[in-house]
Formats: C-alpha cells, sequence, structure tokens
C-alpha cells in the first residue's frame, strides 16, 4: 500500500492543479492534496478542505472550516490523533474508496500513513462495491466519498469531532449500532480527543448526558417534543436555529437546522467542557454564544443529592419535595445540600387501591434521571401507567410523556430541577400519610377549598384594581413608587425606557452578559451619548417586588461616595426591573487577587490603597450616610474597580431590599456568602455592623494574601485561611502570609499593621472587633495603639462552609462564591 502511495503521489504530482481547477470540490483517484495545494472548496463556497495548524501550534492537521469565516474554525479534523510534524502531508483517495493521509520524513524518505477513513469505519459499511469513488466536499461541510451510483460510501458526518453543524447528528443509527457523539478538543493547540464527551444516552427516556470522562456534568433532560426539558432557553428566543429530535425504530438523534440559510451557526464542547451554540456575527466579526447550557448551579448534575430538588429561584437552591425531609438536617442547616433527601415515611409496599399508597404530582420539572421504559409502556394512558406503577413495590415514581409513553423510575431520583416554565409533569410514590390533602382521594375538598380561594382572589383583586384606578387617576397615571408621589420627584434619578436599555445592550446580548449577580444578570451597555453603562437585570423570580425595588433603588439613589458604585438610573417596564450603574472597566477586585497572572499587577500600594478604600465606603455606609446601612454581603467580588483601580463597593442595596427592615437584629432571612460570613451572623442570624466589619476583616487578609478564605487549603493543618493568618500571628511569622506575586520591597510594618487589623476584624465576638471608622484610625496612622487580636471567629474551614461545591467560576462579578440566602425556621 505503502509502495502505491508514494507511486501516485510521484506519478501525480504535475497534472495536480490542473485538474484541481476543474472541479475544486472534488479529488478523483491518483491525484493529491498536498500541504501547499489550493483546498478543496465546496461548491457553494461555505467550507473549505486543507492542511492547517491550530492556534499556536506547528502540527499540520487535514480538516474543515467555513470558508468566510475571518477566524479558522475548524468544524472537522481528520488526523486529529495524529498530527504531522512538517509540510510534507499528503491526502489522496484510493481506487477502492479510501481516503489516505500520509507523511514523508524528509531524512528517510520513508512514507507513513497517518489517518486513514477505512481506520474510523468501524463498522464497514460497504454494501455496494466501489465504482470509480471520487471525494467530494458538500456545501454542508460534509466530506463524502461518492460511489459511481452516488451513494456514500464514507461521510464525515458520521464522525464528528467536537462541532455539529446543521445536517450533523448526535445519537445513534439504531440498525447498524453506529453513535454519533462530539468530544472535546484536548486543548486550543490540540484538537486531539480531551475529556469531555457530549453523547446521547438511550437507555430510558433518551436524553444527551455531558461527561468528564465517566462522571456526568450534565444532562439536558428528556426531550420534550419541542426541546430538552432542561434547556433553559425559552424556544420564542431563538431565531437562529430549529432543535430536531428524532425517535423512530431506525433512529434516535437530536440534529438542529438553521432558521436562515444565510445565518452560520454551530454547535461545540470546548475544552472545558462548555455547551455552546455559537452563531457568526458578520457586522462584529466574531462567534456569538446563544445558548449557554450550563447556565446556573442547578445545571451541576444532582446538586440537590438524590430525591432533592433544585430551583434557581429558591434560595437556598435545594428543596425536599413534599413527604421528604433532609436525609441529614444538621447537614442541611449548614448549608450541604448534596446528602439529599429522604421520604418522610418510608414505602413499604402494602398499598391497597384505597387508603394505600398513592402518587404525589409535581409540574414543570426537569425529570430525574435513570428512568426506565415501561415495558409495552407506549399507548399506555396515564391512569394505566399509574397502575402498572403502583403493581412494582420498587417503582417510586412515574411520568406518561407523549413521545415515548409511560416511563417509571426505581432508584434515588436523581438531578430533578423545577423551572418557571417549561419542563414536565411527574409523580412520586408516596405512603397515604404523605399524600395529604393534594392526593386524589381529597378531590372533593381540595376543588372546594379552591373555589372559594379563586372566589377570594378575584373579589380582592377586584376591591384591588378599583383603588388602584382611583389613585392612578389621581397621578395622572404616572409610575408611582412612594405612594403617592410619581417617582421622578421622589428620586432624581433617570428613569430610562426599555427600548434605550435594550439598545445600548444590544438587546441583552450574550456577547453584553458580563456576570450574574445573585439576583440577575449584569449587562455591559453604550448608552447615545457614548458612555458606558453595567445594567442590572433582576430576576423576575429574584422574590423582589415593587416595594423592595423600590427601597433599593431610593436607598442607592441616595448613598453617594467615591468608594460606591454609582447608581445612574433605573428602568421599569412592566415586570421588568433594571438598574442602571457606572460602568468598571476593571470588572472586580477578586479576579486580580485570586489570579495567578493579573495579581502581579497589584503591588502593596495599590492594594493598601484599595483596602483604605473599602474601609471608606464602609464606614460611609456605616456611620456617614443617612441611612446608615449594613451591606450583609461584602466580597472580592462586590468590589469593583474603576480605571485608576480605586475601589467601590456594589450591591449594596440588596442586603436592604431583600432582607427587610434593618433596625431589627436579628433576621429569618440571612445573607451572605460562604467565607465572609460572621459566626453570629450565619448561626444565630444575628447582625450589625459589626458583621460587615468581619467580612472586611476577612477581605483584607484575602488581599494581603492573595488567597481565598473558603476553599483555603493549607498541607499541613486543617485551618481556613482565617486560622492560618492566627497561627502564624501567634508564631510572629505573620509576613509568610503576604501573597508571593507581590513585588518587593514591601513595607513590613504597614503590611503588619493590616494584618492586625484584620485580625481585630475577625474576632469571635462582636463586642471586641473594633468599628469602621477604629479601623481607619488604625489604617491611616503611622503608630497606632491597637490591642492584641483574640481567636477569630471561623477558623477551621470544617466547622461552617466545607460543603458547598454548586459553584463553579462562570462571570467576572460573582466568580467563585455565590450569595446565598437562607430562610431560617423560627
Ligand atoms: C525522521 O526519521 C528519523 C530517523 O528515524 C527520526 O530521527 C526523525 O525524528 C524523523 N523526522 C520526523 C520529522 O519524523
Ligand atoms: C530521497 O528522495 C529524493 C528524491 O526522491 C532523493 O533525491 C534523495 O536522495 C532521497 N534521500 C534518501 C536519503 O534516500
Ligand atoms: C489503523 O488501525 C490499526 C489498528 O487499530 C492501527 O494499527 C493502524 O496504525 C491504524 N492506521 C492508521 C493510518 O491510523
Ligand atoms: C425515522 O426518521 C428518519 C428521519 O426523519 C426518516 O428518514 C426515517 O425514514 C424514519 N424511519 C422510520 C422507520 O420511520
Ligand atoms: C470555553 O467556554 C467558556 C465559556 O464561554 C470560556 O470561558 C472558555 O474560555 C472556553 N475555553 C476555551 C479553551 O476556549
Ligand atoms: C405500612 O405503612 C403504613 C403507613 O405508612 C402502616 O399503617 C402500615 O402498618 C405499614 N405496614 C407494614 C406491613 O409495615
Ligand atoms: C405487548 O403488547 C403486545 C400487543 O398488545 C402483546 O402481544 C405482548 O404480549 C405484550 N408484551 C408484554 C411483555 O406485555
Ligand atoms: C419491578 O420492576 C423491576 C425492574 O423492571 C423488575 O425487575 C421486577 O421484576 C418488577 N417487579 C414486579 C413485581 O413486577
Ligand atoms: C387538609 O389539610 C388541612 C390542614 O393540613 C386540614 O385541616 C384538613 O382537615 C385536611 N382535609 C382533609 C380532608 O384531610
Amino acid at each position: 500500500m505503502v509502495v502505491l502511495l508514494i507511486f501516485f503521489s510521484i506519478f501525480t504530482s504535475l497534472p495536480l492543479s490542473s485538474k484541481l481547477s476543474v472541479a475544486i470540490d472534488t479529488l478523483y483517484p491518483a491525484q493529491t492534496l498536498t500541504d501547499n495545494s489550493n483546498p478543496l472548496v465546496s461548491t457553494g463556497q461555505a467550507f473549505e478542505l486543507g492542511f492547517f495548524s491550530p492556534f499556536n501550534s506547528n502540527n499540520r492537521y487535514i480538516g474543515i472550516w467555513f470558508k468566510n469565516i475571518p477566524i479558522r474554525t475548524p468544524i472537522w479534523v481528520a488526523n486529529k490523533n495524529n498530527p504531522i510534524s512538517d509540510s510534507s502531508g499528503l491526502l489522496t483517495i484510493t481506487a477502492t474508496g479510501n481516503i489516505i493521509i500520509t507523511a514523508t520524513n524528509t531524512t528517510t524518505n520513508q512514507t507513513t500513513a497517518v489517518w486513514s477513513s477505512s481506520n474510523s469505519s468501524s463498522p464497514p459499511p460497504t454494501p455496494t462495491p466501489p465504482n470509480n469513488p471520487i471525494l467530494q466536499l458538500l456545501d454542508s461541510g460534509n466530506l463524502v466519498v461518492k460511489n459511481g451510483g452516488g451513494d456514500y460510501l464514507w461521510q464525515s458526518f458520521d464522525y464528528p469531532c467536537d462541532t455539529l453543524v446543521p445536517g450533523m447528528k448526535l445519537g445513534w443509527n439504531l440498525i447498524t449500532n453506529q453513535e454519533w457523539y462530539i468530544t472535546s478538543w484536548k486543548t486550543l493547540e490540540d484538537p486531539s480527543s480531551g475529556d469531555f464527551t457530549y453523547r446521547l444516552d438511550r437507555h430510558g427516556l433518551p436524553e444527551i448526558l455531558l461527561r468528564k470522562g465517566l462522571t456526568v456534568e450534565y444532562r439536558g433532560g428528556p426531550w420534550d417534543g419541542v426541546r430538552f426539558c432542561g434547556d433553559p432557553q425559552p424556544l420564542e428566543q431563538n431565531t437562529v436555529f430549529n432543535p430536531i429530535f428524532v425517535v423512530n425504530s431506525s433512529y434516535v438523534y437530536y440534529t438542529f437546522e438553521n432558521i436562515d440559510a444565510t445565518t452560520i451557526s454551530r454547535f461545540v464542547v470546548n475544552q472545558t467542557g462548555k455547551l455552546m451554540h455559537l452563531t457568526w456575527n458578520q457586522r462584529r466579526g466574531e462567534w456569538i454564544e446563544i445558548t449557554t447550557l450550563q447556565g446556573d448551579a442547578c445545571d451541576n448534575y444532582a446538586t440537590c443529592g438524590p430525591n432533592g430538588i433544585c430551583s434557581i429561584s429558591a434560595s437556598p437552591i435545594c428543596y425536599c419535595p413534599v413527604g421528604f425531609i433532609p436525609r441529614s438536617q444538621q447537614d442541611y442547616d449548614r448549608f450541604d445540600r448534596t446528602g439529599g433527601c429522604v421520604r418522610r415515611t418510608p414505602l413499604n409496599c402494602t398499598s391497597v387501591p384505597d387508603g394505600g399508597e398513592g402518587f404525589r404530582k409535581f409540574s414543570g420539572v426537569k425529570l430525574p434521571d435513570r428512568s426506565y421504559f415501561l415495558v409495552n409502556g407506549s399507548g399506555m394512558s396515564e391512569v394505566d401507567c399509574e397502575a402498572a406503577c403502583l403493581r412494582n413495590c420498587t417503582c417510586v415514581a412515574f411520568a406518561q410523556t407523549d413521545l415515548s409513553g409511560c416511563v417509571v423510575w426505581f432508584e434515588d431520583l436523581l438531578d430533578i430541577r423545577e423551572f418557571n416554565g417549561g419542563g414536565m409533569d411527574f409523580y412520586i410514590r408516596m405512603a397515604a400519610s404523605d399524600l395529604g390533602n393534594g392526593s386524589n382521594k381529597n378531590k372533593r375538598t381540595a376543588v372546594i377549598a379552591s373555589v372559594t380561594v379563586i372566589l377570594g382572589i378575584l373579589v380582592l383583586g377586584l376591591i384591588g384594581w378599583y383603588f388602584m384606578r382611583k389613585q392612578n387617576a389621581h397621578n395622572g397615571g404616572a409610575l408611582t413608587l412612594d405612594n403617592q408621589r410619581p417617582v421622578e420627584e421622589d428620586l432624581e434619578l433617570p428613569l430610562f425606557d426599555l427600548v434605550t436599555i435594550s439598545n445600548a445592550t444590544d438587546y441583552f446580548s450574550f456577547a453584553n452578559k458580563i456576570g450574574e449577580g445573585g439576583f440577575g444578570p449584569v449587562y455591559k451597555g453604550v448608552l447615545p451619548t457614548g458612555q458606558e453603562i453595567a445594567v442590572k437585570r433582576l430576576s423576575k423570580t429574584s422574590g423582589q417586588g415593587l416595594t423592595e425595588f423600590k427601597n433599593e433603588v431610593i436607598l442607592i439613589a441616595k448613598l453617594q461616595h467615591r468608594n460606591l458604585v454609582r447608581l445612574l438610573g433605573c428602568c421599569i417596564h412592566e415586570e421588568e426591573r433594571m438598574l442602571a450603574y457606572e460602568y468598571m472597566p476593571n470588572k472586580s477586585l477578586d479576579l486580580f487577587i485570586f489570579n495567578q497572572t493579573r495579581g502581579t499587577s497589584l503591588d502593596w500600594k495599590k492594594r493598601f490603597d484599595i483596602i483604605v478604600g473599602i474601609a471608606r465606603g464602609l464606614l460611609y455606609l456605616h456611620r456617614d450616610s443617612r441611612l446608615r446601612v449594613i451591606h450583609r454581603d461584602l466580597k472580592a467580588s462586590n468590589i469593583l474597580l474603576d480605571n485608576d483601580m480605586n475601589p467601590k463597593i456594589s450591591d449594596f442595596g440588596l442586603a436592604r431590599s431583600f432582607g427587610g427592615d434593618q433596625s431589627e437584629e436579628n433576621t429569618n432571612r440571612v445573607i451572605g456568602t460562604y467565607g465572609y460570613m460572621s459566626p453570629e451572623y450565619a448561626i444565630d442570624g444575628h447582625f450589625s455592623v459589626k458583621s460587615d466589619v468581619f467580612s472586611f476583616g476577612v477581605l483584607v487578609l484575602e488581599i494581603v494574601s492573595g488567597k481565598k478564605n473558603r476553599g483555603f487549603y493549607h498541607p499541613d493543618h486543617d485551618l481556613n485561611l482565617l486560622g492560618h493568618a492566627w497561627k502564624l500571628w501567634n508564631e510572629g511569622k505573620s509576613m509568610k502570609l503576604v501573597d508571593a506575586l507581590m513585588e518587593s520591597p514591601i513595607p513590613t510594618l504597614e503590611v503588619l499593621r493590616c494584618i492586625q487589623v484584620a485580625l481585630l476584624c475577625v474576632q469571635q465576638r462582636p463586642e471586641d472587633r473594633p468599628t469602621m471608622s477604629v479601623v481607619l484610625l488604625m489604617l491611616d496612622s503611622e503608630n497606632p495603639m491597637m490591642p492584641m487580636p483574640k481567636q477569630p471567629g471561623f477558623y477551621s474551614e470544617r466547622f461552617i462552609s466545607e460543603t458547598d461545591s454548586s459553584s463553579t467560576p462562570r462571570n467576572p462579578y460573582t466568580s467563585n462564591d455565590l450569595t446565598i440566602t437562607k430562610l431560617h425556621g423560627r
């Protein structure tokens, strides 16, 4: 074979170019494509096939890419696991229809095959004998070996790499048992198979799973006939592509088509396991992400443990379904929800049709993993499905789906997620005692009760409507925030209309999204005046009503200080509520202090200025502002940096809006972030300005050390950053805490002073901690009188927060720490 190849290449090296110009998309046997010849171009000019080197690499690969896109974006790579190190590569097709890529070692003149299509066709599908096969690049991006008869002996679409384009499939051919799935590249430089795969699982309800190695990282949820029920994107927003799912006796697969033929779009699993559907934006000259599948904490596989339900609008996000209780109440109270839930009353399968076990309905959810089809289940009615599940003692839940009929579950229910709109219905089996009023047995009472309730609501609604009309008439219909006065009068704050904000943010495009705060996404925008703004679009499900929003706006508008982020205006449109802040080009502090490369740009002087700036901002909030505000969620990601790296505290309205009355010393809603919360606040819900002082102390230690308190790891002990700093302090080795990235010389006395102040701030007892004005005094004077710090609170990481693993870094404003809101049951 090798001999034959050499023969071909020598023999055909001359007539090659002339023949290529005849049919630019086709390679005939005895023709070759070399590293210096022109690429094959599909007839519609959409795709090219040729040799290329990935970003930052000198290796040569044969691949297919979009012809008209300046950023070379390969959708398929032939020899991805076997690169060619020089330009000796050669692609040819044999008379039997085998595509072969060879490379020649220039020193030894030895030619070796690096890839061949016969190797990749696992079940050799050659029903017809080859008859003058040719190699052709189709306008869909499919590279095919076409037989004389026109059928395909081989096609690249059968062997996807990391990308799907329209026409490619992800799933199974049930007849030949052939699977199509995508695998991430190893790195940007190396297209060989990486860790992440996205494959269709056809046991039970078909669903597509993202795995890292063998571990499931994300599942889209089963297909509900319109979209995957785990897909967060409402369908009407998608104007780029139509998802298509085919299930019949021959196939089960996912594919998509572009809505507009001129659109260029692709679906890809990137090197870090991110699933993205991207579309090419000609105007901007870049790929725009139009869907993100792993959008929030609930998308992490089985975040809430067995039988737990995840709801991104709940706080905390995990809860147990009715009839279930936390497996460990203690863990649950410490925010560890990974243990999941167990039944309040275990099933014992003594079900008799009346008065025995039954089912409770859950609506609008992503169905759990590991479903099974009931044998002969399709065509069953819901009643039959319920009866069938009840008959089998190990059946714990069932669902009736349009597509596949009756499906049932036998194990713990994993990865259930609740949606606000969308999702499917399913039924969990429960002991009679846990069925309560909701079950079928009490239908009558339920009907009567709900009729009463509905009537009541109607009456109340009418009364409310009547009063609102009266009041609107009084105000001339203007939007009211305070009971009586129109908003403009009260706030002197610009009200932006929705059109301005949408235009500024390019219709809230993904490209403009710069973060996801605890209460909604943040977008960058540019006003017609050229001013840059950051728009916080409060999620409708954030639980923030008009009143809270009003509070936040009024509060923030009144707070003005050079170390606080300025509110520029707000936008209220029907249910939409948005806040426009000044835009901070340097994003947030955590991106600098916890980052190996950016950290070096922060020398000690800058860090000290930042510490003092935060202290000033906080002092203003605590003492000098008219309102005396407690922030309650001070953390590195809430410190934004302007052009000159001046710190500005952000998100300070939230605590008040979401936490109720600040004059109270107790709250039943704890808002904060692991690692920054003071013990008395996290455990008992007691808060005061001293809880902010505690968070400030943590922040100072983080700025000095460049390490996060939460997730801090030291090989010698189990302490967190606070404990570590305390230990070093007692051993007189505090300078060891200092971030190695900082350039010397470092003013030792100043650093030690900061560490001492920080340790004073994180002391266990709130009474022992200094106020912010004392803190500023100590920071500002050369030789202050300072007490010796006592033991810090929460000095051991294991004490409270080793658990939460749900947050992965995904955006600049909240990076690695989700704001949590905890409801104390009291
Ligand atoms: C060519 O072959 C020689 C001898 O086997 C080997 O040392 C060299 O690395 C090869 N070069 C390439 C580019 O593979
Ligand atoms: C390799 O082939 C070239 C041309 O075919 C020839 O000139 C050269 O001498 C050969 N080198 C070796 C080491 O065989
Ligand atoms: C084809 O597969 C066989 C067996 O897996 C392997 O030994 C051979 O090197 C492969 N050839 C190419 C060109 O990849
Ligand atoms: C299954 O669906 C595919 C795609 O719609 C279609 O081409 C094929 O004929 C169908 N097969 C059967 C057996 O219905
Ligand atoms: C993968 O996608 C994520 C999200 O868009 C991005 O942050 C990351 O840089 C990407 N990774 C690579 C290697 O492109
Ligand atoms: C099964 O559980 C029910 C209540 O959950 C109880 O009344 C009944 O006695 C139990 N039966 C057995 C055999 O344990
Ligand atoms: C499935 O249904 C068919 C026709 O209704 C019946 O002949 C067959 O026995 C059923 N199979 C099972 C396992 O119930
Ligand atoms: C219940 O379902 C399981 C799983 O399909 C099966 O193995 C078992 O035999 C069934 N039990 C009964 C009583 O039908
Ligand atoms: C329904 O539940 C309520 C409160 O849990 C209870 O007062 C009422 O009696 C129940 N009704 C029935 C029919 O069980």
